[in-house]
Parts: C-alpha cells; sequence; structure tokens
C-alpha cells in the first residue's frame, strides 16, 4: 500500500480498531497494521523511491499516521479492557441479600499461617521480629543496599514507581528492613526478621506475581560471624520451614550487591508421585533463596561501628509454600476462589 493509499484509508483502519471486540482482533489488526508484512512496512519501503528532497516530509507523514493508528489501538484497548471488567462484575455480583449459610466461618490463609508461624518460631529463638513500609524512598530499598542510582542491579529489579512523589517506590524486596533495623540499632548486635509484600513489574503467570512475599534475616555482631554461622541458620530454616528433622542444604556462589559473598541456597529433596519432599537423602537439589555476607558498603551506609560482622538471608515466601503444599500455580494463592481457600484455610 503506497502512503497515498495509505491516507486514504486511515479512516477505514481507525474504524476497523474502534470496532474491535476482542484482544485477539486487536492483535490481528495490529499485525495487520504493523507487522513486518503490514501496511506500514508496505508504505515504508516506498521510501527507496523517492526524491532525497521529499523524503523528510514522507517519513514525517508515515510516522504521524503510524502514531494516529498506535493511539487508536491503545485506546480501544482501554475500553475492551474497561468492558470486559464492568461485564466480569456484573456477572460475578455476588447477590449479599442472601442469608449466610451457618457453616460459612472465615478462616485463616494459608499465606497468613505461615507468617504467622514463621513470626512465632523466630520470635521464640530471640529475632526481633520486624516490620518496614511497603512504600519505601530509593535510599532504603537500593541506595543503601550497595545499588546506588544506575547500577546495573537495579535492572533486575522490575521496580513500581510512584507517580508525583519524587525517589519513592512499592519496595522491591524486604532487604529494606535490613537497612531501617541498623540504622535504628546502630551499633548493637542485631537479630532480626521480617516478613511482608513485595513488589514488582511482572506480568502474572504461574509463577510469577507483581505482588508477592519474602522473608528477610539479618544477624550483626561486633563479634565474628562467618559463613558457618550462616549456612547453619539455613539449615534451622529449612528444616524448621518444612518440617523435617534435617536437611541438606548447598551453598551456590552467586551476586547480590549487598552481600560479599553472595550464594543461592540450594536444599536436597526427593520429587516423588510429580511431589517435591525436602529429604537430606534426596538426589536433587531445589533452589530455595539468596543469603550472604553483610558488604562492608551496607555497614559504611548505615553508619555501624566498625568492625562489625554480619550475615543476611532472603527468600521468597510463596514459594516456599507453594513447595511445601504441591501448589503448582502462584495466582492460586491470590485469587478469591473460595472452593480453594477453604481447601487450605484453618
Ligand atoms: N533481596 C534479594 C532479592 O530480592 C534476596 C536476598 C538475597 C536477600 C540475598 C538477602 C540476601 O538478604 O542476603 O532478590
Amino acid at each position: 500500500m503506497s502512503l497515498k493509499e495509505l491516507e486514504n484509508n486511515i479512516e477505514h483502519w481507525e474504524n476497523c480498531i474502534s470496532q474491535a471486540t476482542s484482544f485477539k482482533e486487536l492483535d490481528n489488526l495490529k499485525a495487520d497494521i504493523f507487522g513486518k508484512s503490514g501496511i506500514l512496512s508496505a508504505a515504508f519501503k516506498e521510501i527507496t523511491n523517492i526524491a532525497t528532497e521529499e523524503k523528510k516530509a514522507f517519513g514525517e507523514k508515515l510516522n504521524y499516521i503510524k502514531q494516529q493508528l498506535d493511539n487508536a489501538i491503545l485506546n480501544q484497548k482501554n475500553k475492551l479492557k474497561d468492558y470486559l471488567i464492568a461485564e466480569k462484575l456484573k456477572n460475578e455480583a455476588e447477590d449479599i441479600n442472601l442469608p449466610i449459610p451457618e457453616n460459612a466461618f472465615g478462616g485463616l490463609h494459608l499465606i497468613t499461617q505461615s507468617i504467622r508461624r514463621i513470626k512465632a518460631h523466630y520470635s521464640a529463638r530471640g529475632f526481633l521480629i520486624l516490620d518496614g513500609p511497603e512504600i519505601e524512598t530509593e535510599f532504603f530499598n537500593f541506595d543503601a543496599l550497595n545499588m546506588p542510582k544506575y547500577h546495573p542491579a537495579r535492572q533486575s529489579h522490575d521496580t513500581f514507581y510512584l507517580e508525583g512523589v519524587q525517589g519513592h517506590l512499592l519496595r522491591t524486596h524486604t532487604s529494606n528492613v535490613q537497612i531501617r533495623s541498623m540504622m535504628l540499632d546502630r551499633g548493637k548486635s542485631i537479630r532480626m526478621l521480617s516478613i511482608g509484600k513485595t513488589y514488582r513489574n511482572d506480568s502474572l503467570d504461574a509463577t510469577h506475581s507483581p505482588m508477592f512475599h519474602q522473608m528477610e534475616g539479618l544477624v550483626v555482631d561486633q563479634k565474628p560471624i562467618n559463613i558457618g554461622h550462616l549456612s547453619s541458620e539455613l539449615k534451622k530454616l529449612m528444616a524448621f520451614f518444612f518440617e523435617v528433622e534435617n536437611v541438606e542444604i548447598r551453598l551456590r556462589p552467586s551476586f547480590f550487591p549487598f552481600t560479599e559473598p553472595s550464594m543461592e541456597v540450594d536444599c536436597k529433596c526427593i520429587i516423588k508421585d510429580g511431589k517435591l519432599i525436602i529429604s537430606e537423602h534426596g538426589n536433587k537439589w531445589i533452589e530455595l533463596g539468596g543469603a550472604g555476607m553483610v558488604h562492608p558498603n551496607v555497614f559504611k551506609a548505615c553508619k555501624i561501628e566498625q568492625p562489625a560482622y554480619g550475615f543476611a538471608f532472603g527468600v521468597g515466601l510463596d514459594r516456599l509454600v507453594m513447595l511445601k503444599n504441591g501448589i503448582q500455580d502462584i495466582r492460586n494463592l491470590f485469587d478469591t476462589d473460595t472452593r480453594w481457600l477453604k481447601y487450605y484455610a484453618c
């Protein structure tokens, strides 16, 4: 299609877009317009036959059309989204006038149960259970964790930044609480545990959710602490969480900006009838979290008196809960399907 034809047809394409009734239809239109053999590419090819002095104007016109069609698609996508949500709400509306069945008692969600169980265990072992804000500043979430602005490691955290509040974000991990506890408890020894919600701009699928839970441990002292202490703590954590007498763990070298050395924590396991069982007699390894010795730059950022020693660990709680319960899809945890919720509630 030539530019001229394209210009004459733009209304036609805009109409097609605004009449699309499904995302699939929109995607097809997008391919017809923007795809490799779409109408825009065809028009772009024309540029080779155009006099040099007209090339600029040609390009501008084409880009203008491209922008227009792009906007039309975006508009329609938003409209469809609103429409589908409205439809869903209409179809799934609960009739709140119905009497509540007598046995409809509430229960605790599996994640809540796990959080409470972990907090009780660590509290009994003398750890401080600390909370941190979910809306955090770049300082606590990144800078103080040895991830200054433009540090490449920041890019691996797909961060939700707050609009209109400079330097604020939804925390991407619970490591912010490490910093907060060190800054508040400066110079003292620390044994703390923090569990809570964390956020990353991931699209929802079986293993990712934009909101998930992490658990963070930190031990700091003026007396030397080494990887042996960390390893023993991680073993205790896994044995406790999976309710087994003994676990075998493996520490693999890895990288986190806030620890040096850093490691990935694997646990020995068996896969039996498709189900994973943590066992020291296992023949496979499963990765369960990250850990390491606190980086000197982190101590420096928190103005902790030297000498100081410490280790930290961080695990994804949802993943642990899923592994323990044989749950395959993280979305189940955050759905509101009461049949599913009831099965695990207590
Ligand atoms: N903050 C890390 C993450 O979200 C997890 C983590 C790794 C925490 C190692 C730690 C650690 O405290 O030592 O990916």
